[in-house]
């Protein structure tokens, strides 16, 4: 199998240094070599172990008929969509880490690669180097897919990590996350959750088999969160993590990526630094979790590996992936229920009990030596009913729980 590399970044030449240093073993699982024979990028790199391979024209590649896979690690939508499809409507498979290209053209370059029997793989686009979309479209096939929630972003959970753990600042803490090379170029996309959105988009068409846009899912970030919030998370025996949720209750879908207080009870409560982790709640299997290295350089050039080995042993024949490009109606957000850990002046302390009813506080200001105000946890509610208590009374913070006082 010769295989061409679009992209020569972090994932590109870990895709190359994957190949090299376990060229050996994946000969034999592969039932043959993968030898890299062009890697396309606009920079040279004099010295480099792929000078002698590397090709400037997109159309080198894409004319050359001995080559059928490509990987494709150049992220965001333009070129990428352009040469992928190109690529898939000549017939060589496709594997990529972009997960922007994967959620919004997946259903219809899935589809020229079911035609063109080869195929669209994107193992490595959600979850870096954790095996998920494989899972999901292989061994839970006969699961009705209640929830999909994950810890789908290393940058931001680095973040919350280290803010958790040491007391850091965010600046500082997003200032290492991007040194060791987790975050995205523009750091907003992590920051804003929007990465996770694109992740997630991904995961929730796969579990429902239909469209779900990327443009529909609702995401808060994790900016507003501050070393107060944590110090209150401690006294409540809490993290906060931002979480990226599908779920399906009745008949209704919701997509959400929200930073969510979880205790000690969810499996999710010990991901820590820039790991990441998916639980999926299957209506018979119950609970089943995925974890690891969720960004970064060589486990998500793994994933990647894996995938072009998978290309090469199914030469010839179709991977069925359930995804239509019909698009699935999600419901709005407003409807959809959770507690809140709320934070307001202490001067508005009865007017809040007032406003929001029955409460659970026991003193948390006080535990969290916080002066000046008063902090409780709601009933689980629905985030319109929330709204129109909060806009009530002036609050500080507030932040979604997972468990709830019923
Ligand atoms: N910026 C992403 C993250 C990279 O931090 O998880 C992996 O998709």
């Amino acid at each position: 199998m010769k295989i061409a590399v679009l992209g020569y970044g972090t994932i590109g030449s870990g895709v190359v240094e994957v190949l090299e240093r376990n060229g050996e073993s994946i000969a034999k699982r592969a039932g043959e070599e993968i030898t890299v024979k062009y890697v396309l990028d606009l920079r040279e790199f004099p010295g480099s172990p792929i000078e002698d391979m590397l090709v400037h024209e997109f159309s080198t590649i894409a004319e050359d008929e001995e080559v059928g896979c490509v990987v494709e690690t150049m992220g965001g939508i333009e070129p990428a969509y352009s040469y992928v499809k190109e690529c898939l409507l000549r017939g060589k498979s496709v594997c990529t880490s972009n997960k922007a290209l994967v959620a919004k053209h997946g259903a219809e370059l899935l589809e020229i690669a079911r035609q063109k029997k080869i195929n669209f793989l994107f193992e490595a686009s959600v979850g870096g180097g954790i095996p998920i979309i494989r899972p999901l479209n292989q061994s839970l096939t006969s699961e009705e897919i209640l929830e999909i929630t994950g810890i789908v972003n290393g940058t931001t959970n680095y973040i919350l990590t280290k803010m958790s753990q040491e007391g850091a600042t965010f600046e500082a803490a997003l200032k290492e996350a991007q040194d060791l090379g987790y975050a995205e170029r523009n750091p907003e996309a992590d920051v804003e959750g929007h990465d996770a959105g694109r992740k997630l988009a991904i995961l929730a068409s796969l579990s429902y088999g239909m469209q779900v846009d990327f443009e529909d899912i609702y995401m808060e970030g994790i900016t507003k969160i501050t070393d107060t919030d944590f110090k209150y998370a401690e006294v409540l025996g809490a993290e906060i993590k931002l979480l990226a949720q599908g779920k399906k209750v009745e008949d209704k879908f919701y997509a959400m990526v929200t930073p969510k207080m979880i205790r000690e009870d969810n499996p999710l409560y010990s991901v820590r630094g820039v790991f990441n982790s998916i639980l999926v709640k299957g209506n018979t299997l119950g609970d089943v979790m995925f974890y690891g290295s969720g960004a970064g350089k060589l486990p998500t050039a793994s994933a990647v590996v894996a995938d072009v080995i998978d290309a090469t042993k199914h030469w010839g024949t179709n991977i069925t992936t359930i995804w239509s490009s019909k698009k699935l109606a999600l419901s709005d957000h407003k409807e959809a229920e959770s507690g809140f850990f709320v934070r307001v002046p202490e001067a508005e302390e009865a007017k809040a009990r007032e406003v929001f009813g029955e409460v659970e506080e026991v003193k948390l200001s006080a535990a969290a030596g916080v002066v000046g105000e008063f902090a409780f946890l709601t009933k689980k509610m629905s985030e319109k009913a929330f709204e129109e208590k909060a806009a009530k009374v002036t609050v500080l913070n507030r932040i979604r729980t997972e468990w709830t006082a019923e």
